[in-house]
């Protein structure tokens, strides 16, 4: 079974609204990494939200089509349930950072499903370390950089521990030393089966996803392997994507 499945998906923000997504149609499989691609406005964030139901906060929102996620329908989840079968990291990390430390706020979650002290510890020295932000641990989360809030929110959601994780221009505002880490943590998670979905505007930030999902003005264009459409110059270039090799 497939981690995440998109089938006609499509999205208006209000009824009669321009449609933000048209007929999508992908799935990701466990232990891979799917980037997401495409200039700004073209629905990158959209198909974030629709696929962990976030899109669902939105009253007047309408989305046709069906997300599956390990085979469960999104729309048939709870926001509990759904929080245990994706993880998402957004684009303004501000809107999901709200504990007194980086300690706290990864520890928020895993608190919250009742998990074990001893267990919680462990998934909170874990994100640490995966993240390199051992050294933060102390820090206050609003007074990071936004690279650090960044990783901050992404090392919450993966204590977690969710078999799907979306991550929204994540690599964005880091330096090569942060983005180099988040590559490693991604690689290191798509081994253990995670299947993840990384939107990146920067080709190179994404160069070692398996897929690569290019949209244009609410469409995929493409979902092919990524080294097959990075090679594929005029294909990018006509979509106003440059790659600039070596990638992380
Ligand atoms: N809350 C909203 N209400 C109405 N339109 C929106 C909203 N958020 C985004 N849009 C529109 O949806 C389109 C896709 O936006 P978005 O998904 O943020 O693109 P991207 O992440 O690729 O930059 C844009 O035309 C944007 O203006
Ligand atoms: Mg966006």
């Amino acid at each position: 079974m497939e981690a995440v499945v998109a089938r006609g998906l499509t999205y208006r923000y209000q009824p009669g609204g321009p449609l933000v997504l048209k007929d999508i149609d992908f799935h990701v499989s466990r232990g891979e990494i799917a980037a997401v691609t495409g200039l700004s406005g073209c629905g990158k964030s959209t198909l974030c939200y629709c696929i962990c139901g976030a899109v669902h906060h939105n009253r007047d929102g309408v989305m046709t089509g069906q997300v599956l996620l390990n085979g469960k329908n999104i729309r048939e989840l709870r926001a509990a349930s759904l929080a245990l079968e994706v993880g998402m990291v957004f684009q303004d990390p501000d809107t999901q950072l709200f504990s007194p430390t980086v300690e706290d706020e990864i520890a928020f979650a895993p608190e919250n499903l009742c998990l074990p002290p001893a267990q919680i510890r462990e998934r909170v020295e874990q994100a640490l370390d995966l993240l390199g932000l051992a050294a933060l641990r102390e820090a206050n989360p609003y007074r990071l950089s936004g690279g650090e809030k960044h990783l901050v929110a992404l090392a919450a959601v993966l204590a977690l521990d969710p078999p799907v994780l979306v991550l929204d221009e994540v690599m964005s505002q880091l330096d090569q030393a942060g983005k180099k880490r988040v590559a490693a943590a991604l690689k290191r998670l798509r081994d253990m089966g995670k299947a993840v979905i990384a939107v990146e505007h920067n080709l190179e930030a994404v160069s070692f996803a398996d897929r690569l999902l290019v949209m244009e003005k609410g469409e995929l264009l493409s979902c092919g392997r990524t080294a097959e459409l990075l090679a594929d110059r005029e294909f990018m270039e006509a979509r106003g994507l440059i790659y600039d090799p070596p990638g992380l």
